[in-house]
């Protein structure tokens, strides 16, 4: 059990952190959304962020025999992929990248978070 305490405790630094990387990413769209090399660091940054936190997160639901690993790691594939279009919306010559990255990556993560992280750490029996 000492993994979901490591878990509970990095759980929400790691989803302030994406917020963090997300902000930013939201201002760049703002007030540089010309800056395309700039647009697609923060989002790779961001999808390494979440690749190293749900890695991490599907360890300790495998090592703790978590009933729903299955629907919460597609979850987790969902997401990874939906970042990844972004990303490559952004590819040389593509015009069409679209402005709302961030309020539409965000909405999906704190769906994810409510719907799947929070039953995981009731699951744990450990608090946040
Ligand atoms: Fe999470
Ligand atoms: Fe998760």
């Amino acid at each position: 059990m000492a993994s979901a305490h490591a878990y509970a405790l990095t759980n929400h630094e790691d989803h302030t952190f994406m917020e963090a990387i997300g902000s930013e990413l939201a201002e760049l769209m703002v007030c540089q959304p010309q800056n395309r090399n700039r647009i697609v660091n923060a989002l790779t940054i961001l999808r390494s962020a979440m690749i190293s936190h749900f890695r991490q997160e599907e360890a300790i639901m495998k090592s703790e025999n978590y009933p729903y690993l299955f629907q919460h790691k597609g979850s987790h594939d969902y997401i990874i992929n939906y970042i990844s279009i972004f990303i490559s919306s952004f590819a040389p010559g593509r015009e069409d990248a679209p402005a709302d990255i961030w309020p539409a990556l965000k909405k999906t993560l704190e769906t994810h978070i409510q719907k799947y992280d929070d039953p995981l750490i009731l699951y744990l029996g450990v608090n946040p």
